[in-house]
């Protein structure tokens, strides 16, 4: 048996190889590197598996974040109420614009969003509100879509994690106003460097992120500009130049594109990504199945969710001395995250100290991810199971 990888990405590349391959040929021989239809096909064709009206591609998952933000007018002095417990990205996005990234606890079972702690930390800076489909399960949309109308707040919705993931039923109701997924080669639907997507019903905020993303340049940044300044009640600068291409500016944007050898590659990912998801759902069972006569903690699956297993998460008080004796036998485990995001040096300036969020911070100690993608085979799931029995041992 090879060496067990906690993702391997290089085995998803082999099960389809020659489909990727004649799709980055493709675009290598069409000359058409930026932009083009592989990109526009693309963002339609994801925008609809999502359940969105628009889908606006863009250079990473984080980028998406801060392009989602930017389109939202949200900036310094604005708060954003977001989770400890997640990827660096998330808040680093909030901060990024300018804005405040405002912590609260999870969940102990879903590990998501603890939606009880909001209300309490809603003041007239909060301009909306980030929650994490951490692993894959969706956070409790509902409710915190309930909050976001009470108090007119907008729901950005990290899904960096979820593609694939359904609330309800539908993938659509995992969305917020705006939602932001990664394609990092790992994730559940990953290119072969680095990608990101917001998607949106809102035609404004499509047309800010569109032009956000490219300098704030084309119809769509001067559309935008005039939305700011009618929001202002301002009228448009007099005698401003205005043009519709790429060099007429209206916005401080990025640079921040979906690669075409990227997209054409995601166009044959995508038609894929449910049997992906199923894959993962199939292992998780299976783990989950073998390992319940154990003490480990398994991974929930609330009533409203179906998980898409982005990581399969044990949890267990020794979990540091069994990813040791784990690593030993061979298999490859990992902590995500070991630093929640409150406790992270970035964001010492904030404030927070240990022991604000109990259940991010012992989720930190006590979770660890085990390989659970896809093409996973039988004697490494069955190897894995008999190394986690193993190293629970006294
Ligand atoms: C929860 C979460 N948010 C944001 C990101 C950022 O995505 P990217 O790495 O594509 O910038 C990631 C992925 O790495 C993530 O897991």
């Amino acid at each position: 048996m090879e060496k067990i990888q906690l993702m391997n990405v290089q085995r998803q590349h082999e099960q389809h190889a020659a489909e990727y391959e004649k799709a980055v040929i493709d675009v290598l021989r069409s000359g058409l590197y930026i932009g083009g239809p592989n990109v526009t096909v693309f963002e339609e064709e994801f925008a609809a598996y999502a359940g969105a009206k628009y889908g606006i591609s863009c250079g990473n998952g984080t980028d998406a974040i801060v392009l989602a933000l930017r389109a939202l007018n949200i900036g310094q002095g604005d708060e954003v109420i977001t989770v400890s417990f997640t990827f660096f990205a998330t808040a680093e996005g909030i901060a990024a614009v300018g804005a405040t990234p405002v912590f609260v606890d999870v969940d102990e079972k879903t590990y998501c969003m603890d939606v009880s702690q909001i209300e309490a930390k809603i003041t007239n800076r909060t301009k909306a509100i980030m929650p994490v489909h951490i692993y894959g399960h969706s956070a409790d949309m509902d409710s915190i879509n309930a909050i976001a109308k009470k108090y007119n707040l907008f729901v950005i919705t990290d899904c960096a994690q979820s593609a694939g993931t359904e609330y309800n039923g539908s993938r659509a109701n995992t969305l917020g106003d705006v939602s932001c997924f990664s394609f990092f080669p790992t994730k559940n639907l990953g290119c072969d460097g680095d990608g990101g997507m917001v998607v949106t019903n809102n035609e404004n905020i499509a047309r800010a992120c569109r032009s956000y993303k490219v300098h704030g340049s084309g119809a769509d940044g001067l559309h935008t500009l005039k939305e700011q300044y009618a929001a202002r009640g301002e009228q448009l600068p007099q005698n401003m130049p205005v043009g519709a291409n790429k060099y007429y500016n209206y916005l401080i944007g990025y640079n921040s594109r979906l690669d075409a050898l990227q997209a054409a590659l995601l166009r044959v990912k995508l038609t894929y990504l449910d049997e992906f998801v199923a894959g993962r759902r199939k292992n998780a069972d299976l783990y989950n199945e073998a390992l319940k006569d154990t003490e480990y903690g398994k991974p929930y699956e609330a009533p409203y969710t179906k998980h898409s297993y982005y990581i399969y998460a044990l949890q267990h008080d020794n979990a540091q001395t069994i990813m040791e004796r784990l690593q030993k036998m061979g298999v490859p485990c990992g902590t995500y995250y070991p630093v929640p995001l409150h406790l992270q040096g970035a964001f010492a300036s904030l404030g927070y100290k240990e022991g604000d969020f109990p259940v991010t911070e012992k989720l930190a100690k006590t979770t660890f991810a085990i390989p659970v993608f896809p093409e996973l085979s039988e004697e490494e799931r069955n190897y894995i199971v008999n190394a986690l029995k193993e190293a629970i041992k006294d």
